[in-house]
């Protein structure tokens, strides 16, 4: 498919360059003076081309971030640059109006013109620009191209499925050659099926043409596939960032663990250290974990995570592991879900063949070399 940009004058090239964000001790306050904190000295790059996904619970300050990069609000402090350049520093008083940061956005509700046929949608920041309409149409129709929507650009937006939208918006985002583009939940308004298919073409589109992208979600599976990098957000702050692989093989703390779906988060006591890792006393007896440094000496409580794909059950048969009883065993389709209640405890267990267990048979639970991580205390 014909790359939108490549199309364009080298006397755009420069400015079609695709920009690190970069983002020190940014604050935000709503309602004055000891009222709660939105953003509480955050801090972070964004990386030129990289999709860097924010991730957390409601109210955590998901989108103040983006509201405050765009320049719809104005932080009490920090300091924002894009490709080097500070568009905001409250030290200084600096702060570039939106249109001067040439970002784009796409959000959760696609914010489309009902009025207008998808072509003068998507055409629309250049138009308003004052882009004579002669030079819009080529980068439109290609934009089109782009997204898979050739042809459709005389059509009204409410003739389009939402997935369409969402594409419209995109190239919306994407026709003014922006150094960065915000997405804030933008997937969270579709079906199942949709958001799963516009999850991998989102990917495909960003690995035809990298761009800088800070997405916000609060789904593990959008973060886990289109981050390079995974940011976990709690209370305005930063509880951990890293990879999304090693974010959900090491996360931090029980917060972070949650949020990368990981739902085995179980209490045990520490019973020994050891340069490998430690020996955590748990209800599925004695576990080995590596896991971080956690500061706990010997008989202290300490947090484990298990993962449901390291973890195996079977007919009791033979001694030694723990026995536990069956609950639920469900086949989904890819895998099969046995939630086992093991002393009181409800440990969760995802295996890769169809076998299911009956309701209330006891089994025996085995963790796997790395099922078992140690957590950080919250
Ligand atoms: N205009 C406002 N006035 C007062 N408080 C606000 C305003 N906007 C946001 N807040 C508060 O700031 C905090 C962060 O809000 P934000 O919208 O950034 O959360 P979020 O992580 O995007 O949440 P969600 O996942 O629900 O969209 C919340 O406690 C919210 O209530
Ligand atoms: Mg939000």
């Amino acid at each position: 498919m014909a790359d939108p940009q490549q199309r364009r004058s080298a006397g755009d090239a420069k400015a079609g360059e695709t920009s690190s964000v970069s983002v020190t001790g940014l604050s935000k306050s709503y309602g004055g003076a000891g009222s709660l904190r939105a953003l509480d000295d955050f801090t972070l790059e964004f990386g030129a081309g990289q999709c860097t996904v924010l991730l957390g619970p409601s109210g955590c300050g998901k989108t103040t971030v983006l509201r405050s990069i765009a320049g719809l609000i104005t932080p009490d402090s920090g300091r924002i640059a894009i490709g080097g350049t500070a568009v905001f520093d409250a030290a200084f008083g600096t702060c570039d109006p939106p249109e001067k940061r040439r970002l784009g956005m796409v959000f959760q509700s696609y914010a489309l013109w009902p009025h207008l046929s998808v072509a003068d949608n998507v055409g629309y920041p250049l138009a308003a620009s004052g882009m004579p309409k002669a030079e819009i149409r080529p980068l439109v129709e290609s934009m089109l191209e782009w997204v898979s929507l050739g042809g459709m650009g005389g059509r009204y937006v409410h003739e389009l499925s939402g997935g369409q939208q969402q594409r419209v918006s995109l190239a919306r985002a994407v026709v003014g050659n922006p150094r960065a583009i915000l997405f804030d939940e933008p997937l969270s308004n579709l079906d199942a099926r949709l958001r799963e298919r516009m999850r991998l073409e989102l990917l495909g589109l960003r690995q035809r043409r990298p761009f800088t992208s800070i997405y916000v979600t609060h789904d593990q599976l959008e973060a886990m596939t289109l981050g390079d990098r995974v940011v976990v957000m709690r209370a305005g702050k930063i509880e951990q960032v890293g990879s999304p692989e090693d974010v959900y093989k090491r996360p931090r703390t029980r917060f972070a663990a949650d949020f990368m779906g990981i739902p085995n988060l179980i209490e045990g006591r520490l019973r020994a250290t050891g340069p490998d890792g430690f020996v955590v006393d748990t209800v599925l007896g004695p576990l080995r974990a590596r896991g971080w440094r956690t500061g706990r000496t010997v008989g202290e409580s300490c947090t484990v995570a298990l993962r449901p794909t390291l973890l195996a059950c079977s007919p009791d048969i033979g001694a030694g592991a723990p026995l536990g009883r069956v609950i639920r065993s469900v086949f989904q389709g890819t895998s099969t879900i046995h939630m086992i209640d093991v002393a009181g405890t409800t440990i969760t267990i995802e295996s890769f063949s169809e076998e299911r267990h009956g309701d209330g048979m006891t089994v025996r639970v085995t963790p796997a070399e790395g099922a078992v991580f140690a957590l950080l205390d919250d």
